[in-house]
């Protein structure tokens, strides 16, 4: 709030995502609020919440829509409202091809590298670029002044820069890539690969979580498109607008709001433990997120299998508690990878359980962040192996929720994550026997080796939160509108 007022003062920000951060939904008599799990909106809601403005995003409860005002607005959060939420309709229809299809079907894998083949639907596209314009147009409504500050959030909306910067040349457009940036060959068999570079131009600064992504990009924009590049100032200049590309590693607040009412560590062991009928000794792993087929859940299955066949001793004494909360479900893709991990897990319990015994509990269900931080907090050890990912937030939330500095976090080195938190026990996630050893030498750690590497990664979090992240961006924004404003006196 306060680098807003001194290097921003007096500007309007609007936020643009495809999933809200609260969720009405009705059952029965009662309105209840979600909070979805999606490491985009655990990232910005504090920030927003910190700045104030209008966010903009889809209406998907079924409460949504008795919950706004004439406009399609709601204050938020409930109870203590802080910004306002601007609902933006998709019919059941649409959905399907701006976000199941071009979005989910097509964009995701084909930035995520975890082998599912991408499919572009023409129809889907349609869709996308309608839906594109949809928000684009609800913007330009919610602004008041020429020249707001919009931040515009991942693949959802590509072109949307584009859209917006034709009707508000003065806008300051920060969009933000939350997931990976390919290579320009993997890109290159996007059928509307230019359509999608063009949109991205359209924005002032070009966010992605690493230097990497970023080379990436400049890569496929010097492969598909008319552009002058300088790699050096990290700019690129298309159809007479300069747009800046830059690395802005996401984060988590700090302090979480989630740990604030938590109770102190031995009670979340106890209880946990209690809940899953396990002995008060029992060694507990954990691995939480979407379930979604570039995390590697099934190969972190395989590797507790691994685990239990190389060191038996560890039969038990040892449980991996595995949530995912089913996500996309309408894909095939994601219907597959749930059917596999049931019977991959039914396999491992039956090799290796007994009575009173199950190595594998898979919970496929939705859980609130307070929940999420209690199981972290009941856990000796946490699993991140995603195939791919743009950053992984549970990795810094496991981290953030040990402020005993206990637990120790396996982190796959192809998560945007590996190259903040190198204290984390490294590994590849296609090694199965490689993941397997790495939860035994982390089950064997000792306490004093635990304390001294989630301390130095408790120290980094801290240090680069999520309003340093924000701010990073905010500020180069700032620096931008200055130059632009010099620029338009002489
Ligand atoms: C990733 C994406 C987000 C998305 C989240 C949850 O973190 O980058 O844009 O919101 O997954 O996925 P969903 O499809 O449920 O919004």
């Amino acid at each position: 709030q306060d680098l807003l007022e001194n290097e921003l003062p007096d500007t309007e920000v609007i936020i643009a995502s495809n999933r809200e951060p609260y969720i009405h939904n009705r059952d029965g008599d009662v309105i209840s609020v979600q909070r979805p799990a999606s490491g985009l909106v655990s990232a910005l809601e504090p920030v927003v919440r910190a700045t104030g403005g209008t966010w903009v995003a889809h209406g998907s409860g079924s409460a949504d829509r008795e919950t706004v005002d004439a406009n399609d607005r709601v204050l938020v959060p409930p109870g203590k409202p802080a910004y306002r939420l601007r609902r933006v309709w998709i019919s059941d229809e649409e959905q399907d091809g701006y976000y199941y299809g071009l979005s989910n079907e097509g964009l995701w894998p084909l930035c995520h590298l975890a082998y599912v083949r991408p499919i572009f639907r023409e129809s889907d596209w349609q869709a996308y670029v309608a839906i594109n314009q949809r928000f684009a147009d609800a913007i330009v409504r919610e602004a008041t002044r020429p020249d707001p500050v919009i931040l515009v959030q991942d693949y959802h909306f590509a072109l949307l820069p584009k859209m917006v910067r034709e009707q508000l040349p003065k806008a300051t457009i920060l969009t933000f890539w939350h997931i990976p940036w390919p290579n320009a060959e993997a890109f290159g068999i996007c059928p509307w690969k230019e359509e999608i570079i063009a949109g991205l131009l359209g924005s002032t600064v070009l966010g992605f979580h690493t230097q990497a992504y970023c080379n990436n990009f400049f890569d496929t924009v010097d492969r598909f498109i008319e552009s002058r590049i300088d790699r050096e100032h990290r700019s690129v200049v298309h159809a007479g607008h300069e747009t800046m590309v830059r690395p802005y590693p996401i984060s988590i607040e700090w302090p979480p709001a989630a740990l604030a009412g938590q109770k102190p560590v031995d009670e979340c062991r106890r209880v946990v433990r209690e809940r899953y009928g396990l002995p008060a000794d029992m060694r507990i792993g954990i691995g939480i997120e979407r379930f979604d087929y570039t995390k590697g859940i099934l190969d972190r299955l395989m590797a507790v299998d691994e685990l239990l066949i190389r060191h038996p001793e560890w039969k038990g004494r040892f449980t991996f508690i595995q949530i995912a909360a089913p996500t996309r479900s309408k894909l095939a893709s994601y219907v597959n990878l749930q059917q596999e991990a049931q019977r991959i897990t039914e396999e491992i319990n039956a090799r290796h359980g007994s009575d009173g015994y199950q190595p594998i509990h898979l919970v496929i269900r939705h859980h609130e962040p307070e929940d999420v931080y209690e199981l972290f907090r009941a856990a000796d050890l946490c699993v991140v192996s995603s195939l791919h990912d743009g950053m992984n937030l549970v990795a810094k939330e496991f981290v953030a929720a040990r402020d005993d500095e206990r637990g120790v976090l396996v982190l796959s080195r192809f998560a945007g994550a590996s190259s903040e938190l190198s204290e984390a026990l490294i590994i590849n996630p296609y090694d199965v026997h490689g993941m397997a050893t790495a939860i035994d030498r982390g089950l064997s750690m000792s306490e004093d080796e635990q304390r001294e590497r989630i301390r130095l990664m408790r120290n980094h979090i801290r240090e680069r939160n999520v309003y340093r992240w924000a701010g990073q961006i905010l500020i180069d924004a700032s620096r931008i509108r200055k130059r632009l404003k010099v620029n338009e006196l002489h």
